[in-house]
């Protein structure tokens, strides 16, 4: 049985699809006082499939109450799913005094899950800070399909080094074009600068492919790059489409073509999900 926490239910809903499996109606409401009140009703599991993107701490929390509230109704095993692992890019003590975040979100979920899936997180090793280790379900080729079977010269770029084996992957699924990266240096949140590589970019459709877009800042830099360079068009195709504050604006402001993100965060640009490659792991 499938149980979609507040901020999955589409992707809850196309997993139990996928899988045949039900899909339980749970009741996200709060008492007075702010505090989350969760009801997953009359079920009697035994396989109990939690589903939920800990975006916010809201969604942290409905996650650990849905586990507990399975595993009270008598599931003998949980598989939580994080489509989308919050704090995932908090994975180390950046500062003295700084808590490794990832590593407190992953223990406190792994008390109440057999296993644990989440989707393409930042760094895969931070899987480990689960008990036992969660697995990382690479669900990027799906962002292929949206994009139009005619690009031009296509380049499938990444803004830095690290997102090089996202951008192959979805060039692969493509079935044609180049990989490349440009270097990236962020000195802030907002701060970022991005160096191109000397790859030709004039008249060829790009494809931006990232993990995550966040502030947007990472993406509209590239962009405005890439435009400078006389690029056809410019796609951006992401994991995750965080999206937060005006980073939709941005891309737009940068010139954008087309944005391509997956479910894992439900968004208008949630154009393909991520359900037939969790339900592989299923
Ligand atoms: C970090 O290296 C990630 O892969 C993304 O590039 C980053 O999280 C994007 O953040 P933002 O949209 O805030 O620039």
């Amino acid at each position: 049985m499938i149980f979609g926490g507040a901020n999955s239910q589409s992707l809850a809903a196309a997993l139990a699809s996928e899988l045949d499996d039900e899909l339980a109606l749970v009741d996200y409401e709060r008492f007075p006082d702010g505090e989350l009140k969760t009801n997953v009703g009359d079920v009697d599991p035994e396989r109990a499939i939690v589903v939920g993107s800990t975006v916010d701490s809201d969604a942290h929390v409905r996650c650990l109450q849905l586990q507990d509230a399975v595993r009270e109704a008598g599931a003998s095993e949980v598989v939580t799913v994080l489509p989308y692992m919050g704090y995932a890019r908090q994975d180390e003590a950046f500062a003295v005094g700084d808590p490794v975040s990832a590593r407190a979100m992953a223990r406190a979920i792994s008390t109440g899950a057999d296993r644990v899936l989440t989707v393409n997180p930042h760094e895969t090793a931070v899987c480990e800070f689960f008990e036992p280790t969660a697995t990382a379900v690479d669900a990027a080729a799906v962002l292929a399909e949206p994009l139009p079977d005619d690009l031009a010269d296509p380049l499938f770029l990444a803004p830095d080094e690290g997102a090089r084996g996202l951008a192959g992957t979805v060039r692969d699924a493509y079935g044609r074009g180049a990989v490349d990266h440009f270097v990236k240096q962020r000195f802030s949140g907002d701060d970022v600068e991005v160096t191109p590589s000397d790859a030709a970019v004039a008249g060829r459709d790009v494809v931006v492919v990232d993990d995550i877009v966040a502030t947007g800042t990472t993406m509209s830099e590239s962009i405005a790059v890439l435009g400078e360079r006389s690029a056809a068009s410019v796609s951006v195709a992401t994991v995750h489409p965080l999206f937060a504050r005006n980073a939709v604006t941005k891309l737009e402001r940068a010139g954008v073509e087309r944005i391509v993100g997956t479910d894992t965060l439900e968004r208008p640009q949630s154009v393909v999900s991520v359900a037939p490659a969790i339900s592989n792991h299923l």
